[in-house]
C-alpha cells in the first residue's frame, strides 16, 4: 500500500487511455460519453475497464449531494475510486480519501480531477487493496465520515442475472466489505446493480436503522441502485433522464 503524491509517468498512463477508433464492445459507452463526463472533450482519460465501470456524472453528483445534505460529512472515503467518477463529485462537497488498487487508474483519476478543476489537496489517493487500506485507517473516527463503495460487479454480464447476490461482488463479498467499512464508520453507502437481491440487503436493516435505496432510472428503466446504511433523511428516489 502506498500513498501517491504524483505520478509523472504520463507516457505509461496515456498508453492505457482509450481513444478512437473505439473497440466495438465499448461503442455504446463511447456514445454515452457526455453523460459519463460533461467535460469529456476537455480531456477526460479512461482505461478500457473504466468505460463500463464509471458512475455517470449526474448520478455521481446526485449521490454526493444526497450524502452531503443528509449527513454533512467532514470526510468521505471513496473505497473504489476507479478513474474518479464519484471522487470528482464528492470533492465538490468535502475532503475525500480515495482508495484504488490500480495505479494507472489513480493517475487517470488525478488527471480527471484536474479537468474538473478540483484542487489536488482536496483528495488523498491511497493505492492498495481495499481491505488492507480500510484495516489500516485509524483516524476516521475523529471526523464525521461517510464511506462510499462502488465495487466491481463482475463486468457487464451482471445484468443477465435475474437476481444479483451480494456474494457475487468482486473481489470481496459485500458482507466482508460492509464489516471492514463499519469498523471505520456506520455511515455507509453502496452503489450496486439494479437487480441486487433485496432480501439479502434487508439483513443489514434494523427497526432503528432502515436502509434507504435510491433507484436510478434511465428512460423508465432501472440502471443501478445506491443503498444508504444507518443514514437517515437521505433523499429517496429520482428519475434521471440522462443517467
Ligand atoms: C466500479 S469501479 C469504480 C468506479 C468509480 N466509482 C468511478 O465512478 O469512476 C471499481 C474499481 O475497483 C477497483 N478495485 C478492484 N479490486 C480492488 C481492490 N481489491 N482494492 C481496491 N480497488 C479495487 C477496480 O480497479 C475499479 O477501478
Amino acid at each position: 500500500m502506498s500513498e501517491i503524491g504524483s505520478f509523472e509517468e504520463h507516457d505509461t498512463v496515456e498508453k492505457h487511455v482509450i481513444r478512437p477508433p473505439i473497440p466495438k464492445a465499448l461503442k455504446k459507452y463511447w456514445n454515452n460519453r457526455y453523460n459519463l463526463f460533461s467535460r469529456f472533450d476537455e480531456g477526460i482519460w479512461l482505461d478500457y475497464q473504466s468505460w463500463y465501470s464509471v458512475t455517470p456524472e449526474r448520478v455521481a453528483y446526485y449521490i454526493a449531494q444526497s450524502i452531503f445534505e443528509s449527513h454533512q460529512p467532514e470526510l468521505i472515503i471513496d473505497a473504489f475510486s476507479g478513474c474518479g467518477g464519484n471522487t470528482i463529485q464528492f470533492a465538490k462537497f468535502c475532503p475525500v480519501i480515495s482508495i484504488e488498487l490500480d495505479p494507472i487508474k489513480i493517475a487517470m483519476a488525478k488527471h480527471n480531477l484536474s479537468v474538473y478543476k478540483v484542487p489536488s489537496s482536496r483528495v488523498t489517493f491511497i493505492q492498495g487493496d481495499v481491505l488492507d487500506v480500510l484495516r489500516s485507517i485509524d483516524f476516521a473516527s475523529q471526523y464525521r465520515t461517510v464511506l462510499f463503495m462502488s465495487p466491481p460487479w463482475g463486468g457487464p454480464s451482471y445484468s443477465g442475472k435475474s437476481t444479483y447476490s451480494l456474494s457475487d461482488l468482486i473481489p470481496y463479498k459485500f458482507d466482508v466489505l460492509y464489516k471492514a467499512a463499519f469498523r471505520i464508520t456506520p455511515y455507509i453507502a453502496a452503489f450496486l446493480p439494479k437487480n441486487t437481491d433485496i432480501d439479502e440487503l434487508a439483513h443489514y436493516s434494523t427497526d432503528k436503522n432502515r436502509i434507504v435505496v435510491t433507484n436510478f432510472l434511465y428512460e423508465g428503466y432501472s440502471k443501478a441502485i445506491c443503498c444508504y446504511f444507518n443514514m437517515k433523511n437521505v433523499l429517496t428516489s429520482t428519475a434521471l433522464q440522462q443517467a
